[in-house]
């Protein structure tokens, strides 16, 4: 097999813009996943119109590119068609609605994502899978319990995310190209997320040499409550730059670049020397290739920003408890 392919289960918002994205590269194969809909009294099959429309999207613009829809039960029928996916990203479940915290999505999101991780880990053994449901970092720790794949081949989107809306609002404040900026957001995706200020930087120059202190709090403020901000005024959660930051991290693992991209995963005996936090999904930069995270990269903090991060972890963790005990509930 030449192309490699990547499996997105949920073709809602998220998920078929992830789908619509990766065919336009043309650099992969895309299978779309997703439950019937009704429409009246009809059942009808969005996933498999939405992969016909994106296919023939290629046709107009000449990319070859293979992407096909497959309609799936709640129950978990119908992914046979996993069998030989690289790479298997997870949108499916509940997004926020205004008012909602990531957490209110726990337990719906939990039981979905369960059958989901057993399809995967029965058709696609040997794949890198791509957590993104919400909440993301206790999703990417459920997935990763109950796919038992080595901790390199689960990983949770997040970080990226994160980072490009504080690079937005870096390079609108002071006029750069987001490209020339780096910035980097770790810790869980939630309201306590860590931007590490100290190595952020505009062009190699620190960014606390570009900008007073009190813009950057509030440019971090904004920052935490990116998400918030877009459901508030869609009614729902984003999805252009989530399908976007989906993509940097798949086209890194499929092309082997070696990219340092922060990404929520399990955090092991090892790191928690460094981190301080061990047995807990959560974003820390890693770096992507072939094999899914290659290295979790030891970035220094200053120690204001070690205090954050511990803040933020612990948030992460205050809610895994219940994580564990639903999982228990099912096993
Ligand atoms: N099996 C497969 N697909 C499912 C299932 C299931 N059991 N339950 C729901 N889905 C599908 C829905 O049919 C829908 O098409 O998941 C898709 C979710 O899409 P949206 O509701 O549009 O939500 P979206 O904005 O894409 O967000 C998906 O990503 O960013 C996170 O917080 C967000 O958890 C949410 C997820």
């Amino acid at each position: 097999k030449m192309r490699k392919v990547v499996s997105v289960i949920g073709a809602g918002n998220v998920g078929e813009h992830v789908a619509s994205l990766l065919a336009l590269r043309g650099l992969v194969d895309v299978r779309m996943f997703d439950i019937p809909k009704k429409d009246g009294d009809r059942i009808i099959e969005p996933v498999k119109g939405k992969a016909l429309d994106i296919r023939q999207m290629l046709a107009a613009i000449d990319i070859d590119a293979k992407v096909e829809g497959y309609t799936v039960t709640p129950e978990g029928e119908g992914y046979e068609a996993l069998e030989g996916s690289d790479i298997v990203v997870i949108t499916a479940g509940f997004p926020r609605r205004p008012g909602m915290s990531r957490e209110d999505l726990l337990e719906k999101n939990i039981s979905i994502l369960a059958i989901i991780a057993e399809r995967i880990k029965k058709y696609a053994p040997d794949s890198v899978v791509i957590v993104v449901t919400n909440p993301v970092d206790l999703m990417t720790y459920a997935v990763y319990r109950i796919l038992g794949f080595p901790r390199n081949r689960v990983m949770g989107m997040a970080g990226v995310l994160d980072s490009a809306r504080f690079k937005t609002f870096i390079s609108q404040e002071i006029k750069v190209s987001p490209k020339d900026i780096h910035a980097y957001v770790i810790g869980g995706h939630g309201d306590e997320m860590v931007p590490l200020i100290s190595i952020s930087n505009v062009g190699g120059i620190p960014l606390i040499n570009m900008l007073p202190r009190e813009k950057i709090e509030e440019l971090i403020r904004r920052t935490r409550f990116g998400g918030g901000e877009i459901v508030d005024l869609m009614g729902t959660s984003a999805y252009y730059a989530p399908a976007a930051a989906i993509v940097e991290m798949v086209e890194a693992i499929v092309t082997d670049n070696k990219r340092i991209l922060p990404c929520s995963v399990f955090l092991d005996e090892e790191d928690g020397e460094y981190y301080g936090a061990k047995n807990v999904c959560v974003g820390v930069p890693v770096k992507l290739g072939n094999c899914g995270v290659e290295e979790v990269i030891k970035i220094p903090m200053l120690p204001e920003e070690r205090q954050m991060w511990e803040r933020s972890v612990e948030s992460v963790k205050r809610n895994l408890k219940t994580v564990e005990e639903l999982l228990n509930a099912r096993s």
